[in-house]
């Protein structure tokens, strides 16, 4: 017998292949515990505007291998501001909805805890999260929906573009989303086989990044003609614009290396974009959204509240933080303020888990320079 009667879910800010994976297992997770489920459309816009869909198992049929999300999504700022909060209970206190799964990134979770925020509401609504960021800026989960399909896009992109490059021998730079994360550009430039990831965590100047990537051009050069070719990929949260990047590049190559002819110096650059984002959700971020909505909606059903569905969190977890998930060995429930906490000691580069990133990357750069 569940906790509550009635959940509601909704999908918020960047949308995430594997959405839609997450959505549908919640439905019938929830279903078959005899809890009748709502979709909310447009994320936190659409429940203050009272946007609630009826969601059973035929309308979540053959979603699960659909990009983006089937509720639409927004970006909500006014959500900061508690009175907007006070509409958005009085919505669900309307519907009879004691249980919201919030599935998103981290703006979205922080939006959610204050939702439930006991000091705001003697009766808030139980609130479960479902980490889902192409960025994978969230804390205590291994991993968020939606950033094995970006990165299999990410590295499928630069395969393409690397053959331009071996056949003209030349640089490119690719810009990939991320936001202020360089995860993205850190694991796809290892598995595209790049020359060198740029991104925000090694805090580097401008004069730092441009010297890293002449000192990269000119060792590659060396080699032999089939392998002549530079890629390197640059996470946009590094701040220097890419085209300005390029300019800085190419005018510290010439000077470098006078005697090379111009034209054959010249870098190119991508920007892949929203590209990054879209597109069916690989195999696993179909299981990664079914598996971690299963246990977030077991437990909501079960009348637990304030956590957040985690893939096997990259640090030791207290007690008091998390703790693993009966019904699956790979998840974890997490505690979503300590998340929100975590997230930001990733972000800015202070916890041990950003710090490690950052090193590692600065050996891989060492030995492909060797
Ligand atoms: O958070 C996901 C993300 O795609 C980031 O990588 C990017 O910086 C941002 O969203 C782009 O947001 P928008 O689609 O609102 O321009």
């Amino acid at each position: 017998m569940a906790a509550i009667k009635r959940l509601a879910l909704l999908t918020s800010g960047g949308d995430a292949p594997g959405m839609n994976a997450a959505i549908r297992a919640a439905t019938l997770v929830a279903r078959a515990a005899g809890v009748e489920v709502f979709g909310i459309e447009r994320g936190y816009r659409g429940l203050l505007d009272g946007e609630f869909v009826s969601l059973d198992a035929q309308n979540v049929q053959g979603i699960l291998r659909e990009g983006g999300t089937i509720l639409g999504s927004a970006r909500c700022k006014e959500f900061h501001e508690k009175p907007t909060r006070d509409r958005a209970r009085a919505q669900l206190r309307e519907r009879g909805i004691e249980g919201l799964l919030v599935i998103g990134g981290n703006g979205s979770l922080t939006g959610a805890l204050a939702l439930a925020d006991p000091n705001e509401s003697s009766d808030p609504v139980k609130i479960m999260g479902i980490p889902a960021s192409i960025d994978n800026d969230i804390g205590l989960t291994g991993l968020a929906i939606g950033v094995d399909t970006a990165m299999n896009t990410i590295v499928e992109a630069c395969d393409k573009i690397a053959d331009t490059a071996t056949a003209h021998d030349r640089t490119f730079i690719v810009e990939v989303m991320g936001r202020d994360c360089g995860y993205l550009a850190m694991t796809s430039a290892i598995a595209a086989g790049a020359d060198l990831a740029l991104f925000p965590e090694a805090h580097r100047s401008e004069e730092e990044i441009v010297g890293s990537i002449v000192d990269t051009v000119i060792a590659v050069r060396a080699r032999g003609r089939k392998s002549r070719r530079v890629i390197i990929i640059k996470a946009e949260g590094v701040s220097v614009p890419i085209d300005r990047l390029k300019g800085l590049v190419d005018d510290a190559l010439r000077a470098r290396s006078p005697e090379t002819d111009p034209a054959s110096i010249e870098t190119r650059v991508t920007v892949l974009g929203h590209v990054v984002r879209g597109g069916r959700p690989s195999a696993f971020d179909r299981l990664l959204g079914s598996r971690l909505a299963n246990v977030a909606t077991r437990a909501l059903c079960a009348g637990d509240s304030h956590k957040m569905a985690a893939w096997m969190p990259p640090v030791d977890l207290p007690e008091e933080i998390g703790q693993r998930s009966p019904v699956d060995p790979y998840c974890w429930l997490v505690d979503l303020g300590a998340m929100l906490v975590e997230t930001e000691h990733l972000l800015s580069g202070k916890s041990p888990l950003a710090r490690w990133r950052a090193g590692v990357f600065d050996d891989i750069e060492d030995a492909l320079l060797l």
